[in-house]
C-alpha cells in the first residue's frame, strides 16, 4: 500500500515537495522548476518577476533562453503550467495567462471534532478532537496541488459552525496562523466560517446587526483575527439557513446583517462571503403553493445593490441543492449590482459519495453556456478532501478538484481536455487506455443521471444519507422536496400556470422553460407536470423513456466496470477503483430496479421491451 505521504495527487511525475524553508511563492516556483525539470530531464526556464502582474504570467524567449515572467504568485502558477505542459506533451500557451475569476475558493465543511459534513474521504486534514493538528507534509502536498490549479482561498471550517468550531476565532488563532503559514507559499489564503450569533455566547444579550455593542464586538473580533493572520481572506457566513441564526431573528434584512460584518472586516481588506441558501426547511408537504426553489430569489433579488463592496453573495449553482440536474439558479441572473459567487459541490453528496464516478467538468461547462461567466465575480466549491491516503476517497474523484481549479481559471475550458490532462498527469497509461479512461470519466455524469432520478425530478435519494434510491423518501417530509407522483402524472408545474417559479428568470429564458417544445429534455420534470403517456420528441412515451434510461444507465456501469478491469493502473489506485466500481454496479442496479418498480406500480404501464421490472 502506498504510504500516505507518497500520494501526490496529479503531480506524481514532478520532483519532491519543496522543503518548508521555501516560504514564498517565488522560492517554491524556483524549487519546483529545478526539481521538476531535473525529474523530466529538461533544462529549467529562468524566472523573471514583474510585481505588477500579480497572479498572471507569460512564457517568453529571453536572451539566455526561455523565461517565465509573472507576478509573485504568477511565477508559481507559470512554473506549474510549464511543468504540466511538459508532462502532457502540450505546447506552451502564448500571451499573458491570467485567471478569469479573482477569487477561486474551496469551502471545507470540516468540524472541529474532525468529522466532515458530507465528507467521503475520511476525517479532517486539520481538525481532530476539538483541536487543530495536521501532518505538515500532507498539508503542503495539498497546498501544492491547489496551487498547481490556481485555487487561492481555502475556508477551513464548516459553514454550519457548531459550538466548538466557533472557537476558531479565539483559542484557535495561533494554530490558524500556523496553518496559514503552511499554505501561504502556495498562494492560498485561508478563510473561516463564523457563527452570526457569536456575540451572544460572549455575554451580549443580542446579535442584532444594528446594535452598536454587536458592531463593536465584531470589530474587536476582526482586529484580533487579522492580527494573528494578517492575510486572512475573509469570513464565510451561513445565516438564517437550516436552523442557523441570522438577521431575521432581529427583524433585519440580509443586507443589514452582511454589511455589519463587512464593515468590521473592511479595514483589514477582508471579504464577507454571505451564502444565499435560505429557504423554509419546515414546509408542510400538503402546502403545494410554496415552492422551495423560489426562496433564494425572493429573499435576495429585492436587495440587489444594497450590499457593501466587500460583500460577496454566494449562490448555489441550482435553486435546490446540488442535485444531479437543476437549472441555473434564477438568483444569479437577478442581481447585476451585487458581487456574486457561484457555489458548486465537489463533495459528491447527491452524486455518488465518491463511490460512483461523477466527473463534474461537463456540468460546469453547461453552466458557462447558460449563464455568461462574467455574471458572477467568484466561484466556490464545497471540498471533497479528507485524510484518506489519496485525499479524495476515490482516486478518480481528484479529477473534480483538479477540474474545478481549471474551470475557475477559465470557465470555458473544454471538459474533455481537462479530464484528459488529469488522466495524463496522474497515470502514464499505455496506448488507447488513456482514451478509455478519459471517455469513461467524461460520460460518467450522464450515466449517473440515467440510473438515478429521471429528467430533473431531484430528491429521490435516501433521506439524510443522500446515497441510493428512495422515490418517496422526501415526499412527506418538511424540506420542500416533492415529486408528487401519482397514478397519472409526475413532476411539478413551475410555469406561470403552476408555482410561477419560471417567471424568476429573464423573459427569454422563462419562455424557453415554459414551452414544452423548447424546455431542455433533461429538465422536463423540473418544470412540468406530465402524464406518463406524454410523447417525448423522439416518439417514446415519458414512462418508456424513464424505463429505458434506467436500463441503459445500469448497463453503462457494467460496461465501465469492464473498461476499468482492462486498465493498467498503478496500485493501490487499481484495487481501490475496482472495489468502488463493484459498489457502483450494485448501486446502479438498485436505482434501476427501485425507480422502474416505483413508476411501474404508479402507472401500471409495462415496459415496451418486456424487460424485468419487479412488481
Ligand atoms: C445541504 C447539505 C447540508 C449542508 C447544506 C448547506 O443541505 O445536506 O449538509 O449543510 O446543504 O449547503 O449549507
Amino acid at each position: 500500500m502506498m504510504s500516505e505521504k507518497t500520494c501526490r495527487l496529479w503531480l506524481p511525475r514532478l520532483g519532491e515537495l519543496a522543503p518548508a524553508a521555501c516560504d514564498t511563492p517565488q522560492s517554491v516556483a524556483e524549487y519546483e522548476l529545478k526539481a521538476g525539470c531535473a525529474a523530466l530531464g529538461m533544462p529549467a526556464p529562468a524566472l523573471v518577476e514583474d510585481a505588477d502582474m500579480g497572479e498572471a504570467y507569460a512564457f517568453r524567449e529571453g536572451g539566455a533562453g526561455p523565461e517565465i515572467v509573472g507576478g509573485p504568485t504568477g511565477l508559481l502558477y507559470g512554473a506549474y503550467a510549464w511543468l504540466e505542459a511538459a508532462v502532457c506533451g502540450e505546447a506552451l500557451p502564448e500571451g499573458t495567462q491570467k485567471p478569469f475569476y479573482g477569487l477561486r475558493m474551496l469551502n471545507c465543511w470540516d468540524d472541529a471534532s474532525g468529522d466532515i459534513e458530507r465528507g467521503y474521504s475520511g476525517r479532517s486534514l486539520w481538525f481532530e478532537g476539538g483541536r487543530m493538528a495536521w501532518d505538515d507534509g500532507r498539508v503542503r502536498q495539498l497546498a501544492r496541488a491547489l496551487a498547481s490549479v490556481g485555487i487561492n482561498v481555502l475556508c477551513v471550517n464548516n459553514v454550519n459552525v457548531r459550538d466548538e468550531a466557533a472557537l476558531l476565532i479565539e483559542d484557535y488563532l495561533p494554530d490558524l496562523a500556523r496553518l496559514a503559514a503552511a499554505f501561504r507559499p502556495y498562494g492560498v489564503k485561508l478563510m473561516v466560517s463564523i457563527d452570526f450569533a457569536r456575540p451572544v455566547a460572549h455575554g451580549l444579550d443580542t446579535a442584532d446587526p444594528l446594535d452598536e455593542r454587536v458592531q463593536r464586538w465584531w470589530r474587536d473580533c476582526a482586529d484580533a483575527v487579522w492580527q494573528a493572520v494578517p492575510d486572512l481572506a475573509g469570513f464565510l457566513v451561513k445565516a438564517d439557513s437550516e436552523h442557523r441564526p441570522g438577521p431575521f431573528t432581529y427583524g433585519r434584512s440580509h443586507a443589514e446583517g452582511a454589511n455589519m460584518l463587512a464593515r468590521a472586516i473592511a479595514p483589514h481588506g477582508g471579504v464577507l462571503v454571505w451564502r444565499a441558501f435560505v429557504y423554509n426547511c419546515q414546509q408542510d408537504w400538503r402546502d403545494a403553493k410554496t415552492d422551495r426553489p423560489m426562496a433564494a430569489y425572493e429573499t435576495y433579488a429585492p436587495l440587489d445593490g444594497q450590499f457593501d463592496d466587500n460583500v460577496i453573495l454566494q449562490v448555489k449553482n441550482g435553486p435546490f441543492d446540488f442535485q444531479v440536474r437543476e437549472p441555473v439558479s434564477p438568483t444569479l441572473y437577478a442581481m447585476p449590482n451585487t458581487r456574486l459567487a457561484m457555489e458548486v459541490q465537489l463533495a459528491q453528496e447527491y452524486t455518488g459519495h465518491q463511490i460512483d464516478l461523477y466527473a463534474m467538468n461537463p456540468m460546469w461547462r453547461e453552466l458557462a453556456d447558460q449563464l455568461p461567466p462574467e455574471t458572477v465575480d467568484a466561484v466556490a466549491a464545497v471540498g471533497n478532501l479528507g485524510r484518506d491516503w489519496n485525499y479524495t476517497g476515490h482516486p478518480f474523484a481528484a479529477v473534480n478538484l483538479f477540474g474545478f481549479g481549471q474551470y475557475a481559471w477559465n470557465p470555458w475550458v473544454d471538459p474533455e481536455r481537462v479530464i484528459r490532462r488529469w488522466v495524463r498527469l496522474t497515470y502514464a497509461l499505455p496506448g488507447g487506455q488513456e482514451d478509455a479512461l478519459t471517455a469513461m470519466l467524461l460520460a460518467s455524469r450522464e450515466t449517473y443521471e440515467r440510473y438515478t432520478a429521471p429528467l430533473g425530478l431531484c430528491w429521490m435519494v435516501r433521506p439524510g444519507l443522500h446515497y441510493g434510491p428512495s422515490p418517496m423518501g422526501y415526499e412527506f417530509d418538511s424540506w420542500g422536496t416533492y415529486n408528487r407522483a401519482d397514478r397519472d402524472a409526475v413532476g411539478i408545474d413551475r410555469t406561470s400556470k403552476g408555482t410561477g417559479y419560471a417567471a424568476q428568470y429573464p423573459e427569454e429564458i422563462r419562455a424557453g422553460f415554459e414551452d414544452l417544445e423548447r424546455c431542455p429534455e433533461r429538465l422536463l420534470l423540473f418544470f412540468h407536470r406530465l402524464p406518463y403517456d406524454y410523447k417525448m420528441p423522439d416518439g417514446r412515451t415519458l414512462i418508456q423513456r424513464i424505463y429505458d434510461d434506467h436500463f441503459q444507465g445500469a448497463e453503462e456501469v457494467d460496461a465501465m466496470a469492464r473498461t476499468l478491469e482492462g486498465l493498467d493502473l498503478p496500485q493501490p489506485d487499481r484495487d481501490e477503483a475496482l472495489r468502488r466500481m463493484a459498489m457502483q454496479q450494485a448501486n446502479a442496479r438498485e436505482w434501476r430496479d427501485v425507480i422502474n418498480t416505483f413508476f411501474h406500480r404508479m402507472s401500471g404501464v409495462p415496459d415496451a421491451h418486456g424487460r424485468k421490472i419487479y412488481d
